[in-house]
């Protein structure tokens, strides 16, 4: 077998299952454009330890170049006997540049260091994108919140009423989530980027006298790992990504149920944009929020990519072991995920209408400002413990007679506490309760105002 990396040892080639298993082109043929960046770095280096003679470099590095044409312009594809993207590649130097001259690139590398850093670069330009689609969504989020600056709604725990809030509140508690994630990948490149395993071998380094050193800074890593064993055997970087694929997706799943419930009759919050909503096959009137129901479903899909890839770690031996080659489908299709869903997600909150004058009138109902009343007393000197109590009593009071808080007389007030006088009424209203709320970080128009601020700067940042 000319083609395979391994045929030296071996009398006859391997079996048709055994090509049909191994073989892997058909998902790692995406790292191909990394694979050749490395074999240019790696070139160097020979070349530097006085392995390849400049000409021989130069037309090395011609050869890579005409190779990366072909695989751009996919006139240079993967045969069904080429095990993986690396062997490919190989094959097409030497079908460019003959035995004598491609047969020189393998030396002092081996698939094990290539892969793992081809990997590390592939996600780092991939952490890059999908830090941007997290951007737009922060950046719509803040958007509608600047749009909704002055609407209240009903704030809620356990999913019932409990106090008002303002809508612009609500939205950015959507956006400081995606503003972590954010960070957490920033975080994750410069760990991943401080440590290049090209030079690492099949796990005992080379010696041949290269720089790992100078191929890092070419692939543009700060550093080498400095343990080729743990530079050809962790997918720590791998599992980390697949965590932050897996949280951006519960941030957006968090998001798409609420919509998924604002926009019911019942709720009536949200109007969700033609272009942004689906239809169905029998029932003429419906508008459905296909696109909330696809992140929430596929939010499922990027835990199960985490949760197989962790299994795949578990327990592996040191150093390279083949199970290594399942590292990569699931946090592939981690990114492909995140790459059509957030741009969908994006336009759908872009787009979204909201129904302000429901949400006003439903922010104080369910009692919500009872904890307006019971603070109220508190800054009258009344300790929270009965300040709770008779607030507790104005809310018995009014649900025995159906009535609202703000429907109690003056009389009602003072049967019910003495301390209750009628200057209670200035919290009795969503805007006296909400104005009220001024602490750093509290619901206040003046704190929501400087919090969009803040965020604006923070995605900004990134
Ligand atoms: N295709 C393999 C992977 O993705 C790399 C090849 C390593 N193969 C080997 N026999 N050491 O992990």
């Amino acid at each position: 077998d000319k083609t395979s990396l391994w045929g030296g040892r071996f009398a006859s080639g391997p079996s048709p299952e055994l090509v049909e298993l191994s073989r892997s082109t058909h998902f790692d043929w995406r790292l191909a454009p990394y694979d050749l960046a490395g074999s240019r770095a790696h070139a160097m280096v020979l070349q530097a330890a006085g392995l390849l003679s400049r000409d021989d470099l130069t037309a090395l590095i011609a050869g890579i170049d005409a190779l990366a044409a072909d695989v751009e312009s996919g006139a240079f594809t993967a045969q069904p006997d080429d095990e993986d993207v690396h062997t490919a590649l190989e094959r097409g130097l030497l079908e460019r540049l003959g035995p004598e001259l491609g047969g020189r690139l393998r030396a002092g590398r081996s698939r094990n260091d290539q892969v793992a850093t081809l990997f590390k670069m592939y996600l780092r330009d991939h952490a890059k994108a999908i830090s941007r689609l997290v951007r737009e969504l922060a950046e719509a989020l803040a958007t509608q919140a600047e749009r909704h600056m002055g609407i209240a709604m009903p704030g809620r725990t356990h999913l019932q009423h409990a106090q008002p809030v303002l809508l612009a509140h609500h939205l950015l508690a959507h956006a400081w989530p995606l503003v972590r994630d954010l960070d957490r990948l920033t975080d994750w490149d410069a760990r991943v980027g401080a440590d290049s395993p090209y030079g690492s071998g099949a796990l005992a380094g080379s010696s041949l006298g290269l720089d790992p050193e100078k191929v890092a800074a070419d692939l543009g890593f700060s550093g080498s790992t400095a343990n080729s064993i743990d530079g050809t055997a962790a997918r720590d970087f791998v599992a980390e990504f697949a965590f932050v694929t897996a949280q951006i997706g519960i941030d957006v799943s968090r998001l798409a149920e609420e919509i998924i419930l604002w926009n019911t009759k019942e709720f009536g919050f949200v109007t969700l944009h033609d272009g942004y909503s689906t239809g169905s096959s029998i029932m003429p009137q419906k508008k459905n929020p296909d696109i909330a129901e696809l992140a929430r479903g596929k939010s499922g899909r990027l835990i199960g990519n985490l949760a197989g890839l962790l299994a795949t770690l578990k327990a592996l031996p040191l150093a390279y072991n083949r199970d290594l080659q399942e590292d990569k489908e699931p946090v592939f299709d981690s990114i492909d995920t995140l790459e059509v869903l957030l741009p969908a997600f994006t336009g759908m909150i872009a787009t979204l209408t909201f129904n302000t004058e429901r949400m006003e009138s439903l922010a104080p109902q369910g009692f919500a400002l009872a904890t307006d009343i019971a603070e109220w007393l508190v800054r009258q000197g009344v300790p929270f413990r009965d300040a709770h109590e008779i607030s507790g009593a104005c809310v018995q009071a009014c649900e025995q007679r159906g009535i609202e808080l703000w429907d109690l007389s003056d009389d009602d007030f003072l049967a019910i506490s003495p301390a209750l006088t009628p200057q209670v009424r200035e919290v009795l209203t969503v805007e006296g309760s909400l104005a009220s709320r001024d602490s750093r970080g509290g619901t206040a128009p003046v704190r929501v105002a400087e919090q969009l601020a803040e965020l604006r700067a923070r995605v900004a940042s990134h």
